[in-house]
């Protein structure tokens, strides 16, 4: 009998090391009154009395094993070998869940919508797979021009097409449709084209579009809107550089430069010695454009740009990979 009660404590070892824990299968195999501890009494009544001597203080202390490992249990605590303290520290410190973090992109893109709020634009968002017209036709891209090679297209379906947008600017005309002037919006969002990808070209990356239509809306208007951005977003000393361009939907059109916040203009690393970075596209709207979306060119006139957020946000933090972005690696993203 004395090696079934050894044989019944290491059962109950093992029951607490590799069992998941179950408390009541613990009861019902060592503590209850059908449990192999309770049979164990009952053949005691029976052996003869000499042995009780023995068999006495071994069989109490099973059972008294069995019920404190039942109340280790029953409180979440469990030791792992009988008799041995718990190996559970309640002294030490709790393990924090690692909570995410916000995304540089998004840190950028929260931070540019911040800024043009306070500038009374408000925010609009359109589809990323869209057809033909929105993308290229309602823009003033002609049809069969080589302008619509400016961007590579991954398209979806064929005649009628239906594709990956290419940039924000469909949400222009998706706005103007359903929205009429004054109009003073913008529309941050993920773009698609069909680039090889390299450090510093990708197959989607992210623009923020703006648009401003009213009466008397003038050039004079976008320069400020986006000197005022420069400002807030790189620092009080930017200056900006608008350099004559062309894009279909406006007309005239200029690329957006800012001094190099890095160097202040002297030229370094980042701005090619130049003194000046790009960060998007911008100019007058076409009135085209405003024609086919159904306002009057004769009485309204706006400004619009399209800037890149991956673009800007690497210059911010001197980036020097575009696909850090895409590759969810936690040793980058746990820098920001
Ligand atoms: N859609 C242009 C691009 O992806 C950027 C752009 C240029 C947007 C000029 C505009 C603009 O709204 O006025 O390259």
């Amino acid at each position: 009998m004395l090696d079934r009660i050894d044989k019944v404590l290491e059962e109950i070892d093992s029951f607490i090391a590799n069992a998941s824990n179950d408390v009541e299968e613990f009861r019902l195999r060592f503590v209850s009154k059908k449990s192999v501890i309770n049979e164990l009494f009952e053949e005691f009544k029976t052996v003869p009395s000499e042995q009780k001597r023995e068999l006495g203080p071994a069989l109490n202390n099973l059972k008294n094993q069995a019920q404190q490992k039942l109340n280790e249990l029953s409180n979440g605590v469990s030791s792992k070998a009988s008799g041995s303290v718990s190996d559970i520290d309640v002294t030490l410190p709790p393990v924090h869940n690692s909570e995410g973090s916000i995304h540089p992109i998004s840190q950028v893109k929260n931070r540019i919508i911040e800024i043009f709020e306070r500038q009374g634009f408000n925010v609009e968002e359109g589809p990323e797979i869209d057809d033909d017209w929105n993308n290229f036709t309602a823009l003033n891209f002609p049809e069969n021009h080589p302008a619509r090679e400016m961007q590579d297209t991954y398209f979806i379906e064929k005649d009628p097409d239906v594709l990956l947008r290419t940039h924000t600017s469909n949400v222009q005309i998706r706005l103007m449709n359903k929205k009429k002037p004054p109009i003073r919006s913008i529309m941050p969002g993920r773009v698609y084209r069909n680039e090889a990808i390299s450090a510093r070209a990708h197959c989607f990356f992210h623009q923020v579009e703006g648009l401003c239509i009213g009466e008397n809306i003038s050039f004079k208007d976008l320069k400020n809107t986006l000197y005022h951005f420069s400002r807030e977003m790189f620092g009080k000393d930017t200056k900006i550089r608008l350099r004559p361009s062309y894009f279909p939907f406006t007309e005239p059109s200029a690329e957006i430069d800012i001094s190099c916040f890095i160097c202040g203009g002297k030229g370094c690393k980042v701005c090619k010695n130049t003194g000046w970075v790009e960060i998007g596209g911008s100019g007058m709207v076409d009135p085209n454009v405003l024609d086919n979306c159904g306002i009057d060119s004769t009485k309204y006139s706006g400004f619009a740009f399209g800037m890149g957020i991956d673009r800007i946000t690497m210059l911010k933090y001197q980036l020097d990979d575009l696909r850090l972005f895409s590759e969810n690696d936690l040793r980058f993203l746990k820098q920001f």
